[in-house]
């Protein structure tokens, strides 16, 4: 059997007393996409940073395609957009592609480049332009194209659709789409609940840091007897910590 493209074993993690995730066990197959949803605060981004490293654990283990996290080639199988993507803003666009492309070991190639920047709706002229002048739609269009330049098997992105326009929206979707049609992963977080139902084979519900569903976005509805996915959200998070236990909620992530 293949190793899952992302393992979480058993992970704490606490910023300082505060636990922000509780004995997190997740995993993401290879070729499979998985929407990770949740309210503010709820340990998302903290998931995240802890899978790429960016942090420490406090205990438990994290494996990328049968690798310890720790292991800093793990990370070369990824492709990742941070939630608030900043680009240095004394590079044009074009220099910052330019050299997302190397830190991909990729050739910068323009008509790839050209065609997700099409696919998105951003106008190529203006990747001549410094990127403190971009709007956040535009900064947020320009990280996406370096994301997905780096054609990884698998990609992770925190919120990738935040301050973008449906034009745009749509625009992701269909680059989504192709990299379904490659057999590459997708680890993501929305509080679009829709839009993680539209995009992915399962949704995980995090809150307080203990993921309390994890399964297809039908089955949450039918879990909670509910016809949107928004309403059966809220219903999940509103009888989790009451409601199921954790061992329910990890029971379900292994169905
Ligand atoms: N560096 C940090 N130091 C202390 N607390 C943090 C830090 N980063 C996040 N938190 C706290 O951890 C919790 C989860 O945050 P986060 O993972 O950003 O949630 P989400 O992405 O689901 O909105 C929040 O209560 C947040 O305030
Ligand atoms: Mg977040």
């Amino acid at each position: 059997m293949h190793a899952a493209a992302i393992q979480f074993s058993g992970v704490y993690k606490r910023y300082g007393t505060a636990e922000v995730l509780h004995n997190v066990n997740l995993h993401v197959n290879a070729g499979e996409f998985v929407g990770l949803a949740g309210v503010n605060g709820a340990g998302k981004t903290t998931l995240i940073k802890c899978l790429l490293d960016f942090c420490n654990i406090d205990s438990g283990s994290i494996q990328l395609f049968g690798q310890l996290h720790l292991r800093a080639a793990s990370r070369s199988a990824l492709a990742f957009l941070p939630e608030r993507f900043l680009p240095p803003h004394y590079l044009s666009g074009a220099d910052f592609l330019g050299h997302a492309a190397k830190l991909h070991q990729h050739s910068y190639d323009p008509s790839r480049i050209n065609h997700i920047l099409a696919v998105l709706n951003f106008d190529e002229g203006a990747l001549k332009r410094s990127v403190r002048s971009y709007s956040k739609g535009m900064t947020q269009k320009l990280g996406l194209t370096a994301t997905f330049l780096a054609e990884r098997p698998l990609y992770i992105l925190d919120e990738p659709m935040s301050g973008l326009d449906p034009q745009a929206r749509a625009g992701v979707k269909r680059l989504l789409s192709d990299v379904r049609k490659a057999g590459k992963a997708v680890f993501l977080t929305s509080h679009a609940l829709p839009e993680i139902e539209e995009i992915c084979d399962r949704v995980i519900v995090l809150h307080h840091g203990v993921p309390y569903f994890a399964g297809p976005p039908s089955r949450l509805c039918q879990d909670y007897s509910e016809v949107s996915i928004e309403q059966a959200f809220l219903r999940c998070i509103e009888t989790a910590p009451h409601g199921r236990t954790e061992q329910q909620a990890l029971t379900s992530d292994r169905r």
